[in-house]
């Protein structure tokens, strides 16, 4: 399962990148309004895609299908990196059809049901992006529908990669492997935890303790 960073800011995506932790960024308008940076989208996506190599999310923010097209031919002149994140509603999806048939990736976001997952896979996205902690949020669970789109998918061969997002906890990206997600979709807050076991530390702290007391040296 891939790993992509769920955030604009590019110190954060600097230190995953260079630790060989991701294999690729999302973003959304509210991850950019958070960055709190004073660069030009266009800029930052840049600068994003040339940190991390691999796909870049970057969001269109027009709402009916030509704004979107054009949007997402502007985003993905950006760099080679660039995917489109274009919304599940029905201009997302016509956006959707005509930018792959330009071959240009796209990530169809804000997806919450299974039957939305296979509209977007039918318009031929590249990625789609089941929301999942903001499912859990209103007491649906999230990472069944990760695991009902997995077997849809898997039931009509369609190759949309499915990328969970909205992750909140380790253990929703523990349970999205096991489901069969293609990549999961963290913030740094997610991502760093993965790292961690008290039993690592102990063990670690412990073998110190022991070479020290053996008293040798390297
Ligand atoms: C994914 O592409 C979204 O940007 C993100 O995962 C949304 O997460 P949130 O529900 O924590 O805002």
């Amino acid at each position: 399962m891939k790993i992509f960073l769920d955030t604009a800011d590019l110190a954060e995506i600097r230190r995953a990148s260079d630790a060989g932790l991701i294999d690729g960024v999302t973003t959304n308008p509210s991850l950019l309004a958070k960055a709190g940076n004073d660069r030009a989208p266009a800029e930052l996506f840049r600068e994003i895609c040339e940190t991390v190599d691999g796909p870049v999310s970057a969001e269109v923010v027009a709402v009916d299908s030509d704004g979107m097209i054009a949007e997402g031919r502007k985003l993905a002149a950006i760099h080679e990196h660039i995917v489109v994140k274009l919304p599940l509603t029905e201009a997302g999806l016509v956006a959707c059809r005509t930018l792959t048939a330009e071959e240009i990736q796209t990530n169809v976001t804000l997806c919450f049901s299974t039957a939305q997952a296979l509209l977007a896979a039918k318009a031929g996205a590249t990625w789609v992006s089941p929301f999942v902690g903001r499912l859990d949020d209103i007491g649906h669970d999230g990472l069944e529908i990760v695991a009902e789109i997995r077997q849809v998918y898997d039931n009509y061969g369609f190759e949309t990669e499915i990328l969970a997002a909205s992750l909140r906890h380790p253990r929703h990206v523990q349970e999205a492997m096991l489901v069969g997600a293609d990549v999961a979709t963290l913030p740094p807050s997610v991502l760093y935890p993965l790292l961690h076991h008290p039993l690592t530390d102990r063990g670690l702290d412990q073998f110190l303790k022991d070479w020290k007391a053996a008293g040798h040296a390297l």
